[in-house]
């Protein structure tokens, strides 16, 4: 088929997503490999956003093929009731990964309903209704994930769920307080946090929902002692602690889940992405033991006709193991210490970077008009003039590929991206910020 075809048949038959329909003009990939795509004409363009952050691995991993075909052939699909042999390899793989209070996995298709099914179970758990999220998150566009979701993707859906409530992310680059220590911005953010739980009737609140690292939303670090401070407040209520893992688990952040880099267990993960790079769709949510345990005799309200799908759970036992055998979360550690030392000097050599924060190989760049007042390159949940849109499009003249949220751009590569490649891009990347500095 044509490349003029597949624009058309994209655009007259096709809805894409979290856009305006008219005027889309696609890029028709032909083929991938590793860090790579190209199109028709073999132009190269390189994944700076491993896709939707999912792709760890890049395109084309033979493990990945070979075990999905290998599975293929034996059986594409049998139901959730079922034994099957990827189902369970997998979720005891997962479980090995986490920590030792883990017991038993919940898959499902992606990371939305991976949300959905966590907030369910702690609800059925605890027996009260309400959960707590963040302001500045992602977690899910259906009702339930969409509703603690808190960034706008959440007012199509509002008037929101009842006992949704939504709580103040610790966005230190935007906070109003100078904090004199990381610790300090820390001790304020819990004791908010407790000061709302409290006066929402802590009997009531069944989770709190975060994503262990922000990431869509400006991927926000959370300072130091924050994750613990909200961890002893759950435990001090008998509230569940539901780690949003979606983006920051299978490597990104340079451990194998984001939570690890802080010194918290959670009582829930949610995790989609990175555990199949995306070769076949799926998520899941990791439960821990009290929780699972009190399913033996309770009926576990939750299903999905692809709990657990063959071909998904095939293609995760072999991401797993390529994680493991090929050493990724090295290179990650080697890989994200650049990034992290190269997004600083850009931060310092251009006007248009307000600020630079990245863990592992998970990076933002955050666009302001002005460093000193830090007003931002575009408000608040608007771009009417598509600012962002054209510096998007400079860099993936460029080659570059990522994607803007706000007034960030998420660089964020597959975890296989060699020094070289990343320096690469890193000066695409450079010269684009020379265009937005001269636009000031
Ligand atoms: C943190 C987080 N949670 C949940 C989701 C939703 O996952 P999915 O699109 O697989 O349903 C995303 C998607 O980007 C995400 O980043």
């Amino acid at each position: 088929m044509s490349e003029e075809s597949v624009k058309f048949n994209h655009s007259a038959y096709n809805l894409q997503s979290w856009s305006k329909q008219r005027g889309l003009d696609p890029i028709v990939v032909d083929k991938a490999e590793g860090i790579y795509m190209y199109d028709a004409s073999g132009k190269r363009y390189t994944d700076m956003s491993s896709q939707l952050v999912n792709l760890n691995l890049g395109h084309g991993n033979r493990a990945i093929i070979e075990a999905i075909k290998k599975q293929a052939e034996r059986y594409c699909y049998i139901g959730p009731s079922y034994g099957s042999e990827p189902r369970g390899e997998l979720a005891k793989m997962v479980i090995g990964l986490l920590p030792d209070n883990f017991g038993k996995i919940f898959f499902t298709n992606g990371g939305t309903d991976a949300n959905e099914n966590a907030i369910k179970i702690a609800r059925m758990y605890t027996g009260r209704n309400k959960v707590f999220s963040r302001y500045r998150s992602y977690h899910g566009a259906t009702f339930g994930a969409g509703n603690l979701t808190g960034e706008p993707r959440r007012y199509p859906l509002e008037p929101g769920i009842p006992g949704f409530v939504k709580f103040f992310d610790p966005y230190l680059y935007r906070e109003r307080i100078e904090f004199p220590s990381e610790k300090a911005a820390s001790e304020y953010y819990v004791a908010k946090l407790r000061e709302q739980i409290v006066y929402e009737g802590p009997d009531n609140v069944a989770a709190v929902v975060l994503e262990t690292v922000t990431g869509s939303n400006g991927v926000i670090i959370p300072p130091e002692g924050y994750l613990p401070g909200v961890r002893k407040i759950c435990d001090e209520f008998g509230i569940l602690l539901i780690c949003d893992e979606v983006m920051t688990g299978f490597g990104r952040t340079g451990k194998m889940f984001g939570f690890e880099n802080f010194g918290m267990k959670p009582d829930m993960v949610a995790f989609a992405k990175g555990v199949t790079c995306g070769y076949v769709q799926l998520g899941g949510v990791a439960v821990c033991k009290k929780v699972a345990d009190s399913f033996d005799d309770r009926f576990l309200s939750c299903g999905l006709t692809y709990s657990g799908h063959p071909l998904a759970c095939a293609a995760g036992v072999a991401c797993v193991s390529y994680y493991k055998e090929h050493k990724i979360l090295k290179n990650v550690a080697a890989r994200g210490a650049e990034l992290k030392t190269a997004l600083r000097s850009l931060g310092e050599a251009h006007k248009s970077v307000g600020d630079t924060r990245s863990i592992g190989l998970f990076s933002a760049v955050e666009l302001v008009k002005d460093k000193r007042t830090k007003e931002p390159l575009v408000p608040y949940g608007k771009d009417p003039d598509g600012v962002m849109k054209r510096i998007v499009g400079e860099l993936a003249r460029r080659g570059f590929m990522t994607y803007s949220h706000e007034n960030m751009i998420i660089v964020a590569p597959p975890l296989i991206i060699e020094k070289e490649q990343l320096r690469e891009e890193l000066a695409k990347l450079d010269e684009v910020l020379y265009i937005v500095d001269k636009s000031l």
